[in-house]
């Protein structure tokens, strides 16, 4: 599969030639401002949580590509007043989709939509085929559910996970996580998009590396081969 990191907690995966984006926040960020969101392809959108770092370029992603918004109920429901398709999921459960099963997992976060609409509960994705299986654990904090991960769905072959602190779990915790799930590749995200969230990039590594796994840092733009 190929990854292309777009900033904060926005990625694109294109999984088996279906293309899936991640809670997109590319305008708004500064950092990002070599991306290109026009030019952006999507079969699916992802969004984890209502919060606007994590849904600020969804819509016009959708108007772009034509795209389905996969979230929780609350916030696919919003979505569907503005005409947007998408296809809810709650906690726990699972749907087949045609480039793969997705489960919508816990996470320790909140959830709030830009106009103050309720966003229900936040959570994270885990998404699998016959070829591969990832997590993307939006914002959450080092939580006792992320042990359910590996009891309930193939291994995982590499997570993304939050590890900037401050509104998510930090990167000492993140590393917690990883065991937690029983993945040894890891993709930091929500780091050093602003000021609360800047880490020591050395630090963060090491603090993996200690526990056996494996941190990548993507630079913004940046395409990994996953
Ligand atoms: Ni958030
Ligand atoms: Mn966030």
């Amino acid at each position: 599969m190929n990854f292309t990191y777009f900033g904060h907690a926005s990625f694109h995966i294109e999984m088996d030639g279906t293309d899936l984006v991640f809670d997109p926040f590319i305008t708004p960020n500064e950092k990002a401002s070599h991306i290109n969101v026009e030019e952006i392809k999507a079969d699916y959108v992802l969004i984890s949580h209502a919060h606007f770092d994590h849904l600020a370029d969804a819509e016009k992603i959708v108007q772009n590509t034509g795209a389905k918004v996969i979230s929780n109920y609350e916030i696919v429901t919003w979505y569907e007043k503005k005409e947007v398709k998408g296809h809810p999921l709650n906690h726990g459960g699972k749907w087949k989709f045609d480039f793969g099963t997705v489960k919508y997992v816990n996470a320790v976060h909140t959830s709030c939509l830009p106009d103050g609409s309720n966003g229900g509960n936040p959570g994270g994705f885990v998404i699998w085929n016959d070829n591969a299986c990832f997590y993307f654990a939006g914002d959450t904090a080092l939580t006792m559910d992320m042990k359910l991960i590996p009891q309930t769905c193939p291994k995982l072959d590499f997570a993304i996970l939050p590890i900037g602190d401050n509104f998510t779990m930090g990167y000492e915790d993140a590393a917690i996580a990883a065991q937690f799930i029983e993945c040894d590749t890891i993709i930091g995200c929500h780091f050093d998009t602003f000021g609360f969230i800047e880490i020591d990039h050395a630090a963060a590594v090491k603090a993996f590396a200690d526990k056996g796994k494996k941190l990548i840092l993507p630079g913004i733009g940046e395409k990994l081969r996953v």
